[in-house]
């Protein structure tokens, strides 16, 4: 058995059998938004049968023709299957831990007080500017196979923790080698050998650009004080698409800036937080085709209130669902956990929930063609969980309910 993108053992052919349901976020279009985010098609009594990497069929195991031929079969007896799950923003690209911060914060010291202090991003920059290459691949590889233990069989990452030449432009590549999508977050912080943030987007965007943009599908910004503002945000950005990349924002994790407002004029992929996102923000976003990505994991993590989940689902904006694992804000790689904060926390169903952090969660990455569904055609990518309901996936807070991950037709190794 291989690990994540590795493909040596497929099967030919992959048959897992007798499963007690089948889920998939309904129909064909993506994204979904609005009354549609919510359906879900069931299948009992199931199987998936997979080949050549992909999904070939699913259906009740009544209707299984009998084929010949070589078959692995898989008993799926008491399990209920689920779309691998996708993880569409992370920061797994870093070095050392902020354990000591942790324990600071929870004895009262804010998180924007620790980054004010040089804490915070930039203690993180300091140990994965001292990591070198091999060390942020290992280092990569390893919250890789932490996500893929919670069933994410596709991960985006960003960079942001070198902010020098070389330490970003090692940090996409160790995310590439790991089977990430590489995402160029170059305004993450500004790190302390520049005076200002325009005189660190001067470097970041004659220096770095030209080679990030051939080794990321996009790029990402910190929009907030202590960080960048918006019209740096916007010059970067433009820079950024000038070049190719998809754009990405953070924005109103703490303060409204006029984030939302950049992302729609900028056509961006996403805008992620949202967490002090008020009633402008959500209508705008919900009269555009930016898609909110909701980190509940992070607002529980840093004790903030938590993004207007059900007002953006009600209002039909494009909502996707995503862990932010990262050192300093969302210690956490669980999807399954983040669908069980936005079950109780954000007010969506556990059939939203799925569909967000699925088949919207592709749409964010760009590849909802190919991922995120239980449909012929689409990556033989999924996850078997330890329940006669899928929808304890969200119901059963904080369990380990990964009984099994299938990537690209291949059981994959969880250890
Ligand atoms: O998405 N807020 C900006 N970036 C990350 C946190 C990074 C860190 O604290 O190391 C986030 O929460
Ligand atoms: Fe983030």
């Amino acid at each position: 058995m291989t690990a994540a993108n590795e493909s040596a053992d497929v099967p030919v052919r992959l048959l897992v059998r007798d499963l007690a349901q089948l889920v998939t976020p309904s129909g064909g279009a993506s994204p979904l938004r609005g009354e549609g985010l919510g359906e879900v098609d069931v299948l009992e009594d199931a199987f998936v049968l997979c080949e050549g990497g992909k999904i070939a069929a699913v259906g009740r195991m009544q209707d299984l023709e009998p084929f010949a031929g070589d078959v692995v079969e898989l008993d799926g007896r008491g399990l209920s299957a689920i779309p691998g799950l996708v993880d569409c923003h992370t920061h797994a690209c870093f070095a050392g831990d902020r354990v000591e911060e942790f324990a600071l914060r929870a004895s009262g010291a804010s998180y924007e007080e620790l980054h004010a202090a040089g804490g915070g991003i930039l203690s993180t920059v300091r140990a994965t500017r001292a990591a070198g290459e091999d060390g942020l691949r290992a280092a990569v590889r390893r919250h890789r196979t932490s996500m893929l233990r919670s069933g994410t069989t596709t991960f985006e990452s960003k960079s942001g923790y070198g902010l020098d030449r070389d330490t970003e432009l090692a940090s996409l590549r160790a995310i590439a080698d790991a089977g990430g999508v590489p995402t160029w977050l170059g305004a993450h912080g500004v790190p302390s050998e520049f005076e200002d943030a325009d005189a660190y987007l001067d470097f970041a965007l004659s220096e770095v650009l030209p080679a990030a943009a051939s080794l990321a599908e996009a790029a990402d910004v910190f929009v907030e004080r202590g960080a960048f503002d918006v019209p740096q945000a916007r010059r970067y950005l433009t820079a950024c698409a000038e070049a190719g990349l998809a754009l990405r924002l953070h924005g109103d994790q703490f303060s409204e800036q006029g984030a939302v407002g950049l992302a729609i004029e900028l056509r961006a992929r996403s805008i992620d937080h949202l967490e002090a996102t008020g009633e402008a923000g959500v209508t705008a976003l919900s009269q555009s085709e930016v898609a909110a990505v909701l980190l509940p994991a992070s607002a529980l993590f840093l004790g903030r209130p938590m993004p207007p989940g059900r007002a953006l689902v009600e209002a039909g904006a494009i909502v996707a669902l995503a862990t932010d694992f990262n050192p300093g804000s969302a210690f956490c790689e669980s999807l399954p956990l983040v669908t069980s904060l936005a079950a109780t926390q954000l007010k969506l169903s556990p059939a939203e929930a799925l569909a967000a952090c699925t088949v919207n969660a592709a749409h964010v990455l760009g590849r909802a063609d190919r991922l995120g569904r239980l449909v012929p055609g689409y990556a033989a990518d999924l996850v078997l969980i330890d329940a006669p309901d899928w929808r304890y996936l969200a119901y059963h807070l904080g369990a380990d309910l990964v009984a099994g991950v299938i990537r690209s037709g291949a059981p994959a190794e969880l250890r």
